[in-house]
């Protein structure tokens, strides 16, 4: 099976991670076997699922993971199609430079201010690393929070161009319905029509990562 490995990272706090790791696993999950890998000692992956209903489950399963990575990747390679890493919000510890030598993806969400971009300049620092022991690395910044109506301002769009990492087209909105999703334990998927714009985001993000 050739399966996917997606690090959700910023060292920053609060920018999306966990947000984005849950429905893009949810995403994932309706292609094939899905795993999220908690990887913050906050643990929030797992007590998002913990906030589901027996009625609804959520569509993957979370595994907490508090060491070094790679051993367990093998193992959950060989048994599923996409493991979705949600790292915490530091760049220290065993974590984040574990997850970016294991991964083939990394994302790394964003919020769509300048400032907040320059913040993650040293992940920057990190990839390159990375690249070392894992040379196929791919990296994409996802922009998250993105104003319904408003475009990103013309410094965001010069901030992200001045930045090493490719920013993805796709972005998420910010949408109450993202926070309502973790409050239930679910994905934007499973909340009917009000979920449909985000799940569409979603999907475009999938479709950008994995399918162009
Ligand atoms: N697109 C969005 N629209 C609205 N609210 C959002 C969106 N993305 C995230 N949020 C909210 O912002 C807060 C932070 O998001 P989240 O917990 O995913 O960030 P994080 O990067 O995982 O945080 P931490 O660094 O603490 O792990 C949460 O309350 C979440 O519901
Ligand atoms: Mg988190």
């Amino acid at each position: 099976m050739s399966s996917k490995v997606i690090a959700v990272i910023n060292q920053k706090g609060g920018t999306g991670k966990t947000t984005l790791t849950m429905n893009l696993a949810a995403g994932l999950a309706r292609r094939g076997r899905a795993l999220v890998v908690d990887a913050d000692p906050q643990g929030s992956a797992g007590h998002w699922v913990r906030m589901s209903s027996d009625e609804r489950p959520f569509p993957t399963s979370v595994i907490s993971v508090a060491g070094p990575l790679s051993r367990e990747v093998e193992r959950f390679r060989r048994d599923y199609e996409y493991v979705i890493v949600d790292c915490p919000p530091t760049l220290e510890g065993a974590f984040a430079g574990a997850a970016m030598s294991v991964a083939d993806t990394v994302l790394i969400p964003v919020l769509p201010s300048p400032v907040d971009l320059w913040g993650s300049v040293r992940m920057a620092k990190g990839l390159e690393d990375a690249r070392m022991r894992n040379p196929d690395l791919k990296a994409f910044i996802v922009v998250n929070q993105v104003e319904v109506r408003n475009a990103l301002s013309r410094a965001m769009r010069h901030a992200l161009m001045e930045i090493d990492i490719p920013a993805l087209d796709s972005s998420l909105k910010r949408r109450a319905i993202y926070r309502r999703a973790a409050l239930e334990g679910c994905s934007v998927y499973d909340l009917g029509k009000p979920g449909e714009p985000a799940a569409a985001e979603v999907e475009a993000i999938i479709q950008e990562v994995f399918e162009s």
